[in-house]
């Protein structure tokens, strides 16, 4: 059976870019691949950030995640810091990671440039999500196109600590998905939409009120003209949304945009078709964080099982790489 693995930070709301982006695909095939779904706090931390609010979010991402059809009993559900083997075997990849390659990641160049202290963590991150990858013996890597670059990053170590010692990881392949890999900010549609945006008018989050959503889908940044066509560099605004409405109805967006006369139409559209993934979700979610003991039950019974694999692993890179066994 192919391991499918994926991760959300909690580092902001978890918005519809996340859900099409990861969510859904990984929902959508956990009954045919042995998955494992990460709430990576570690990463949380990469970033000036709030104690509390990561703790709060963390428990809310697995509520959420739960709530948008990931099933416990198909997949492990797990908190990244619960399994301490991710960071023993990030600095074991770190000594395989050159700095270049590291500082190389556009990822961490956009960030950085945007902090005034950089945190050695922010450099370090695509190292600690190949340990995230490289633990579980992962085949396939469901993300959004922003993570693809991380993915070959694990690709690349998992290659070069095989032929250098011993071939101890299996060598991972993002998946991207079809049409809704990039997601665009509605408000500004050349930049994807984002957890950390400084303004969330344009993003469309999964705990957002259906009227929020409505509104936030109304008002979104058309382009000039008045025509419906799906066509990313003349028409960021207009495909952004075409690509939102394909994501939520599986129709391509190029045969969606011929059914529309204009503009307000397509939100029209949009913005039903939005309301209607996301409520049931929410309806689910509201109901679960009524028990966050169950939720916890879940993430423990998850850490529990994702330990005896991650172990395993841990051990065998430490002695292809050279450690005496105690
Ligand atoms: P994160 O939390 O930023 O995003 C979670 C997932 O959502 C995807 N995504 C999007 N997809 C489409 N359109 C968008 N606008 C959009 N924004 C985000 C992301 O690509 C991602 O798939 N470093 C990762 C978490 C991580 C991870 C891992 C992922 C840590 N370890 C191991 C996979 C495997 C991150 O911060 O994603």
């Amino acid at each position: 059976m192919p391991r499918r693995l994926t991760g959300f930070t909690p580092s902001g709301d978890l918005h519809i870019g996340n859900y099409f982006g990861a969510i859904a695909p990984i929902v959508a095939r956990q009954a045919d691949a042995g998955t494992v779904v990460f709430i990576t706090d570690l990463h949380a931390l990469t970033l000036e950030h709030d104690p509390a609010l990561v703790r709060r979010r963390t428990l809310e991402f697995a509520t959420l995640l739960l709530a948008a059809g990931v099933d416990p009993t198909a997949c492990l559900l797990v908190v990244q810091s619960h399994v301490p083997e991710h960071t023993e075997l990030h600095y074991l990849l770190e000594c395989v990671t050159g700095y270049g390659e590291a500082s190389r990641m556009i990822q961490f160049k956009e960030k950085s440039r945007r902090q005034e202290r950089v945190r050695l963590s922010l450099l370090t991150y695509p190292v600690l999500m190949a340990a995230d990858i490289l633990l579980y013996d992962t085949d396939e890597v469901p993300v959004g196109e922003d993570q693809r670059q991380h993915v070959e990053l694990a690709r690349d170590l998992a290659q070069r600590f095989n032929s250098r010692y011993a071939p101890v990881f299996t060598v991972p392949t993002a998946v991207n998905p079809p049409v809704a890999a990039r997601i665009m900010d509605l408000a500004s549609p050349t930049g994807k939409m984002s957890k950390s945006a400084p303004s969330p008018a344009g993003v469309l989050r999964l705990l957002d009120p259906p009227d929020v959503l409505r509104r936030k889908v109304m008002r979104a940044v058309t382009d000039p003209g008045t025509t419906v066509a799906y066509d990313p560099d003349a028409k960021p605004g207009v495909s952004n949304l075409l690509a939102i409405l394909s994501a939520c109805t599986g129709t391509g967006p190029h045969e969606l945009a011929t059914g529309f006369g204009g503009y307000r139409e397509l939100k029209q559209a949009v913005a039903d078709a939005v309301v209607a993934t996301v409520a049931p979700v929410q309806r689910r979610y509201h109901d679960l964080a009524r028990h966050p003991e169950h939720v916890r039950e879940i993430l423990r019974a998850g850490a529990e099982r994702a330990r005896d694999l991650a172990a395993a692993k841990v051990r065998a890179a430490k002695e292809a790489i050279g450690l005496m066994p105690a």
